[in-house]
């Protein structure tokens, strides 16, 4: 059996997704890479854990060959707001570390996962219903290495034959990791901070509409696109996926329906607020769904019921 690694496997979504395919593959076949983070017990002690940079090639090839790898879920990269504070890093990292993995993936015949993002869109994008193929200008760090990632990632299939594969993900709701520094960050703070102290903060203005996913659909998509039928996919990168958009004043009602205290005010910021109006509204996920069957499980009532029956334990704790 050809095994599994994770690049960025200790932050928010990697260090779910692993979990989920030790529990598919078997633990033995799945590699966490990590880098300065440390992973938690369970991560690290649940199968083999690698120190992985990305930028650095030799150290993505090597443990590649150690363990034979067949497919590579590349996760590691600077987020939104970080990568604004950060442009220069954020280029090394998203753009030469993804070009790292796609070239030891050429070289070693491994297929790849890449995430892109809803920061690959901009200004002039159509905001309501984004098509799959429409106009990509971001203003952003981090929306220029998502659009030059999906374009790499589409090269390396055409040109090398890479099964390089991707879906653009919203802003993602998780109870494990705490997010890494993006602009939908606020969706998951609301819910620790309802339970910890009955109000938030909202750095998001009233009305922002923005695309979001509980982390177990997200989990879905990545497992579902890397398992389906290549011949059926036509575009193979930079999937739409989406499964519920609100704004902040539409997911703080969902929240006082579980916690009848809870309040929230703004204080806005702007780096991320104009971030999060150059993002659509929401997307037309309809590629995904005919391509290779995506079709999320929870709304904003089922995730919001969730985060707080899950996280009311963990915090309790
Ligand atoms: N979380 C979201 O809401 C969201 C939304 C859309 C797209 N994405 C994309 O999904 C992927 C994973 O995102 P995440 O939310 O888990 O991010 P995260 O910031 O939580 O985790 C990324 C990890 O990469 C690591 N990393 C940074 N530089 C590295 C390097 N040089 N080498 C190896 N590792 C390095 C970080 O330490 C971190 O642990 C990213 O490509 C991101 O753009 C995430």
């Amino acid at each position: 059996m050809e095994r599994v690694l994770v690049t960025g496997a200790v932050g928010q979504i990697g260090s779910e997704l692993t979990l989920a395919l030790r529990d598919k593959y078997g633990a033995d076949n799945v590699v966490a890479g990590g880098r300065k983070t440390k992973p938690s017990p369970q991560l690290r002690d649940s199968g083999p854990f690698e120190v992985v940079d990305c930028t650095d090639v030799d150290a993505v090839a090597s443990v590649v060959k150690k363990y034979k790898i067949g497919t590579i879920h590349h996760l590691a990269a600077l987020l939104s707001a970080v990568a604004e504070a950060n442009p220069q890093l954020a280029w090394n990292v998203n753009i030469n570390g993804l070009y790292n993995v796609l070239e030891v993936a050429r070289e070693h015949n491994c297929a790849v996962f890449v995430p892109s993002s809803i920061g690959a869109f901009g200004l002039s994008t159509p905001q309501d219903g984004t098509p799959q193929d429409t106009i990509q200008r971001p203003n952003t760090m981090y929306g220029v290495t998502k659009v030059a990632g999906e374009l790499l990632c589409d090269y390396y299939f055409k040109r090398f034959g890479v099964d390089a594969r991707g879906v653009r993900y919203p802003g993602i709701i998780s109870n494990v990791t705490l997010p890494g520094g993006g602009t939908t960050d606020y969706a998951v703070e609301i819910f620790y901070e309802a339970i910890r102290q009955g109000k938030y903060t909202c750095f998001l203005k009233q009305g922002t509409k923005l695309d979001m996913m509980y982390m177990p659909d997200a989990i879905k998509a990545a497992i579902d696109l890397m398992d389906a039928d290549g011949k059926k996919l036509k575009h193979r990168n930079a999937f739409n996926v989406t499964a519920m958009s609100f704004a902040p004043e539409e997911i703080a009602a969902e929240v006082k329906r579980l916690v009848p205290e809870f309040t929230m005010d703004y204080q806005v910021d702007p780096v991320r607020q104009a971030i999060a109006e150059s993002w659509p509204n929401y997307m037309d996920d309809s590629a995904a769904r005919e391509e290779w069957g995506w079709r999320p499980d929870y709304d904003l009532p089922a995730m919001a019921k969730d985060m707080i029956e899950v996280l009311s334990k963990k915090l309790a704790a």
